[in-house]
């Protein structure tokens, strides 16, 4: 009995980790990727429905004109996730981002329960940004007359906080399916082509936002600051501090993705040098342009007006005639944008999966590498395929709802992953190192937490209801697969 407990706290030794990804072989993952590459696919899939859509919406309902405050809150608090996934990143190079910290510092069993947390962050994640593209994409038709009907640009469910699910009366969110689709075949043709799409993709959405920031400054009005922090209305999370706060919570949706850059570990050149700046450096360069953005559209336009799905077209439109050329320019470029951080949420996804199947916690298939494409090509479509059901069927809030529950408690475990590990194995060759321990990790840990428990209750019980369904798969397959070294096994590589 003790011992069946035991094996479910096995780690899996770093000295293994790093042996596995030194082993090359014929079917690896390509070693294609710079620092600049990790750099552009984490502003790639950082800038997203996040700052396009989400902002309007945090301002107008949470934090008035101090949402730049929130954003600032939000960004400590993923600063300190972050220096801790990049101290994990650069010892541990393998593509399973948290999956693979989790396994090698607290066990099977919580790497397993990160894997399938992980689904809500890169799958789900994937699905609310698609439903959000599906948004731009109509009302970017619109503007030139072509009129998508609602029953096919929109979710058949809904979800009311009083009355539970209904249905909404629409068929399928096609356009959403359709930019899952597409993005599924880019992944399955490679990751070099894929990360040359996102480079182009990625100067389209900053230059878009470039723009904005430069033009719009010039049209401020201040008396749209006044009062910078509106009063509280006497709830909690309406405005005054807790507004702020409460808004730092919602709006930590547009960080996510900066621990995408970890799961291409694998496909880098110089993973220990490159994963540090590919993480710090993204995040560092979006919260600069998020707190730009946020100021600019507080100052364009009264923050009460904002709770509209296209938030920055609705600051333009109020500098007047001025700055009506950037309209639709700002369109293409949320739909653009949104479109990359689709494309690597899955990527994020399929990858760990592979990992996971390479550890034996998924069968083996998942693991299969393409012959010409090396790339995981079955897991791949498999990822497609759930989203397409995820984004066809669903509203981005409750998506939305999930991916922060998802990820906040990804970064609950990796921080404290990174203080086991300073006391389980102090030695250890660490290439960038957490600076303040312990309390950066407690401070990530902490921030993560509490913005958990901010979360409504219904997310909560869906969390649980979701883990629950994981431990089941757990107790069935993954705790009696789990193995040590399945990669060399090269069976379970072949495609044929
Ligand atoms: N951070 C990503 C976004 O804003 C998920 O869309």
């Amino acid at each position: 009995m003790k011992q069946r407990f035991k094996k479910h706290f096995e780690r899996k030794p770093i000295e293994e980790l790093m042996i596995e990804v030194g082993h090359e072989h014929e079917y690896s993952l390509k070693r294609v990727l710079s620092p600049f590459h990790l750099i552009m696919l984490g502003v790639g899939v950082i800038v997203g429905a996040g700052i396009f859509v989400l902002t309007g919406h945090v301002a107008a309902a949470y934090s008035g004109p101090a949402i730049v405050l929130s954003f600032v809150i939000a960004a400590i608090a993923c600063g300190f996730a972050g220096l801790c996934y990049a101290e994990f990143a650069s010892m541990i190079s393998v593509s399973g981002s948290a999956y693979t910290y989790a396994y090698a510092t607290l066990g099977k069993l919580f790497a397993w329960i990160i894997g399938w947390d992980l689904i809500l962050e890169y799958l789900f994640g994937a699905s609310s940004v698609a439903v959000g593209w599906s948004g731009y994409v109509c009302s970017f038709l619109k503007d030139f007359g072509i009129i998508i009907p609602a029953s096919f640009s929109s979710a058949p469910f809904g979800y009311d906080v009083h009355t539970g699910w209904y249905l909404t009366g629409a068929i399928v969110n096609v356009p959403a399916i359709l930019v899952i689709v597409v993005m599924t075949i880019l992944l399955i043709l490679g990751i070099k082509e894929s990360a040359t799409f996102n480079n182009i993709i990625v100067v389209i959405k900053v230059g878009v936002i470039l723009l904005f920031i430069g033009f719009g400054i010039f049209f401020i009005n201040f008396k749209n600051m006044v009062p910078f922090i509106p009063p509280n209305t006497g709830h909690f999370g309406e405005y005054g501090f807790s507004g702020i706060l409460r808004g730092a919570g919602v709006i930590f949706f547009a960080y996510i993705g900066f621990d995408v850059v970890s799961t291409a570990a694998q496909e880098v050149k110089n993973p220990k040098r490159d994963m540090p700046i590919g993480i710090l450096g993204s995040l560092a360069i979006v919260t600069v342009l998020y707190i730009l953005v946020a100021f600019v559209i507080t100052g364009l336009v009264s923050y009460t007006k904002l709770n509209v799905p296209d938030p920055i077209a609705v600051a333009i439109d109020a500098a007047g005639e001025h700055l009506f050329w950037l309209r639709p320019i700002v369109k293409i470029g949320a739909i653009a944008g949104l479109s990359s951080v689709v494309l690597l949420l899955l990527y994020g996804q399929s990858r760990i999966f592979f990992t996971m199947a390479r550890d034996g916690m998924l069968p083996s298939v998942f693991a299969r590498v393409h012959h010409n494409y090396r790339t995981p090509y079955i897991t791949t479509i498999v990822v497609g395929v759930a989203a397409v059901i995820f984004s066809g069927l669903f509203p981005i809030g409750i998506l939305g709802e999930m991916v922060s529950i998802g990820t906040l408690l990804a970064f609950v475990i990796v921080c404290i992953g990174v203080l086991v590990l300073r006391y389980t194995r102090p030695k250890l060759h660490r290439p960038f190192k957490t600076p303040w321990v312990p309390f950066v990790p407690i401070m990530g840990a902490l921030v993560s937490f509490i913005q958990m428990v901010a979360l409504p209750k219904d997310t909560w019980l869906r969390l649980l209801i979701w883990m629950f369904v994981g431990f089941i798969i757990y107790a069935i397959y993954g705790e009696r697969h789990a193995h040590k070294r399945p990669a060399e096994d090269k069976e379970a590589l072949l495609i044929q």
